[in-house]
């Protein structure tokens, strides 16, 4: 049984480091875990609009520097140490015809990404997100269908041992929260 500080703690342990271990690879047990906890996430209707380009280096070393080669520079440098990078998309329309447009499809993917980040924390992986990348380069080099955005791509691997880990930074909670209604000026 969880206690309620538990999903919390791992919260707070979860981080986006720039220091990976290069040498250690990631089983296809754990990589199958990551892609269920994505699987599980809620979406609006129930439509699932997130979809998933994975580069796994020990797999295919092509499709990994190819993804690579579509990062910002500033996150090749650190980005290039993790084993795997995963691309995100979510759909622009509903899969239902007649449904129209999935004005809820970037959010939803966006929580199936938060759903891989805090398993892969809990199996002692760091995945990092990234919105620092050739959204066209991705496209046209990954075969995307122009149904789909490019959300993020997502850097997972093992954190190097002794990596210094940033404290985390967020604004306070009356910054966000609200009662009532929107705060009047
Ligand atoms: C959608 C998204 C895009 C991001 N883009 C980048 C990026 O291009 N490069 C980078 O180093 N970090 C990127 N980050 C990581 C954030 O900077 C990081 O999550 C934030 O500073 C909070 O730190 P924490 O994840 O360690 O709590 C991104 C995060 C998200 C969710």
């Amino acid at each position: 049984m969880m206690s309620k500080q538990d999903l919390l703690s791992l919260m707070k342990a979860r981080h986006s480091g720039r220091s990976y271990d290069p040498t250690r690879a990631i089983s296809q047990e754990d990589m199958d875990i990551l892609m269920e906890a994505v699987r599980l996430t809620p979406s609006c209707f129930g439509d699932e609009p997130w979809r998933y380009v994975i580069c796994n280096k020990q797999n295919n070393q092509n499709a990994w520097e190819k993804l690579l080669s579509c990062l910002d520079e500033s996150n090749q440098k650190w980005a290039k140490d993790a084993q795997v990078l995963i691309i995100s998309f979510s759909a622009k329309n509903f899969r239902k015809s007649g449904k129209g447009e999935n004005l809820w499809a970037n959010h939803d993917t966006g929580a199936a990404n938060y759903g891989l980040m805090l398993q892969a924390a809990v199996m002692n992986l760091m995945a990092h997100q990234m919105g620092g990348f050739d959204r066209d380069k991705i496209v046209k080099e990954f075969n995307i269908p122009n149904d789909f955005n490019v959300m993020s791509v997502i850097a997972v691997g093992y954190e190097e041992e002794g990596a210094e880990i940033k404290e985390k930074k967020r604004r306070p909670v009356g910054d966000i929260f609200f009662y009532d209604e929107w705060p009047r000026s």
